[in-house]
């Protein structure tokens, strides 16, 4: 399948689609404390989309089997949520869902703390945000796909962190994952030229030790190599011929990205 180019109808059930998933993530954040299983935030988060009329993509995806991706401290992404898995204070767990909504697929990750963290977890966190938004900012027509990626290493490196290399991004639509990959450090390629329509999940994964990772048993847990706690923060994009519109943010957090309060 090549990289597709969505047409307005399909642009504004992807907005939709976006906009549900924003809103599940925010409800789903505030509900995060101490004391609960990882196998309760799955739970939750599986009702309030379903609540929504939405239908969880990650459920059965190759057989991954929740609908929330909920990964603990050093646990990177794809961790299976297990009722026997408790929250503590000080842990950062990353939420990764996605949703189908009129057949659209929306895709995003945040990393909370639980209770007070510290304050090296909150700086691993923030950072991993705005890695994000560093690489968005070549995110339009006419650019090259590698000038987004190089923008997240560059930023993510300068503090040190190891920025994962053996997971990308990825194209979004009727798929959850379509072309192209969309990786968080360059990789000697251009990558393709961007076009406006196109829809992109970015999803910096970042290590506060070294970029190296391994599969834990299960087959899906992705672990740092050196137990360095890590953090995920992902969104839907559509390109435009100007700034993209990123799909997957509440009003909330619009407005604090806007008032450069992040
Ligand atoms: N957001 C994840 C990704 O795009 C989706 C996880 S795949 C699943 O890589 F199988 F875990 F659902
Ligand atoms: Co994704």
């Amino acid at each position: 399948m090549s990289v597709t180019i969505k047409s307005a109808r399909e642009i504004e059930l992807m907005r939709a689609a976006g906009k549900i998933l924003a809103k599940v993530h925010q409800n789903l954040g505030h509900e995060i404390k101490p004391g609960m299983s990882t196998w309760d935030i799955n739970r939750l988060g599986d009702e309030m989309i379903r609540d929504y009329g939405c239908i969880p993509n990650f459920l059965n995806y190759n057989g991954y089997p929740a609908s929330v991706c909920v990964s603990v401290n050093e646990e990177v992404v794809h961790g299976i949520p297990n009722k026997k898995h408790i929250l503590k204070e000080g842990d950062i767990v990353s939420l990764d869902m996605g949703l189908i909504y009129k057949g659209y697929h929306s895709d995003a990750a945040r990393t909370h703390g639980v209770g007070a963290v510290s304050e090296e977890a909150a700086n691993l966190m923030k950072r991993t945000r705005q890695s994000f938004f560093e690489g968005i900012r070549y995110a339009k027509e006419g650019n090259r796909l590698s000038s987004i990626s190089g923008a997240i290493e560059d930023y993510a490196e300068s503090f040190g962190y190891g920025v994962v290399y053996d997971l990308v991004g990825h194209g979004i639509g009727t798929h959850l994952h379509e072309e192209p990959e969309v990786p968080n450090f360059r990789t000697g390629r251009r990558g393709i030229r961007l076009k406006s329509g196109m829809t992109l999940a970015i999803e910096p994964m970042i290590n506060a030790g070294t970029p190296d990772v391994v599969w834990m048993d299960d087959e899906w847990t992705v672990v740092s190599r050196d137990g360095s706690l890590s953090a995920h923060y992902e969104n839907t994009i559509l390109i435009t011929e100007g700034e993209p519109e990123i799909l997957t943010l509440t009003e909330e957090e619009a407005a604090a990205m806007e008032n450069g309060e992040w």
